[in-house]
């Protein structure tokens, strides 16, 4: 029921299945990321409409540079119209876009392109949208570390090294959302989420809609619910 849902601040969604989903089709799987790049627009509308302040997306991990040459220019050419795009429709929404990860390799152009996104967005205050690109945790640690380190600070807190990462001025994530069915973290956000709850669905991520992300909100308030009591003792 709606009004019993517990809102987290912010969820995190490795969106995962869209080669399987375009498989499953028989269409190409960059049609796949063409289909799971339209529904971020949907999960963002419904995120507002439920309050939730803070959404990261897992666009592209460092791993991913793995994949053929013709699937990476593809996921470069849906980002950069993704941006083109939904710059205005985020100003209109009230939503404020920023980036986790190395931008360094990409192409210059398209650096412009996301720093003037975040640029031109930056003001927004109804939901921050994180997409992580070139996003892989264990290299974002290290960052952070090689930081503090030439800062000389010694020894290190978790909130110095919190704040170091590229997620620093983030809350972290209480509710972490993975598609597809795989069970794992993949090398994202492993620091960020300590204490999140975790919820691996089946559906490939262009399937995942707001009925979905409705259920993953009623799985997380029955989580908190039971753990409730005995976190309160
Ligand atoms: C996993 O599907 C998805 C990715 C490689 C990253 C997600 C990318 C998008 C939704 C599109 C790009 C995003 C933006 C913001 C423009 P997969 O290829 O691993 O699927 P599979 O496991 O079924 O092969």
């Amino acid at each position: 029921m709606d009004h019993d849902l517990k809102i987290p601040k912010h969820v995190a969604f490795i969106m995962d299945g869209n080669g399987r989903w375009a498989k499953a089709k028989g269409l190409p799987r960059t049609l796949g990321h063409k289909a799971g790049t339209e529904n971020i627009r949907k999960i963002i509308a419904y995120a507002k409409e439920k309050g939730i302040s803070h959404l990261t997306f897992y666009a592209f991990s460092t791993e991913n540079w793995k994949r053929p040459q013709d699937e990476i220019q593809a996921l470069m050419g849906l980002l950069r119209q993704y941006l083109a795009r939904e710059v205005d429709t985020f100003n209109r929404e009230g939503v404020r876009l920023c980036t986790i990860g190395d931008l360094e390799p990409f192409h210059p152009e398209l650096k412009k392109a996301i720093e003037s996104a975040k640029d031109k967005t930056r003001h927004n205050s109804e939901v921050t949208v994180i997409i992580a690109l070139n996003y892989g945790a264990r290299q974002e640690i290290l960052r952070g570390v090689n930081r503090l380190l030439s800062s000389g600070r010694s020894p290190v807190t978790e909130e110095d090294l919190s704040g170091v990462l590229d997620t620093g001025e983030f809350p972290d994530p209480d509710l972490m959302i993975r598609t597809s069915g795989e069970l794992r973290l993949s090398n994202f956000l492993l620091w960020q989420l300590a204490y999140a709850e975790l919820i691996f669905t089946p559906e490939y991520w262009p399937d995942f809609n707001e009925v979905s992300f409705e259920k993953a909100l009623e799985e997380y308030t029955r989580r908190d619910r039971r753990f409730g009591g005995i976190n309160n003792v």
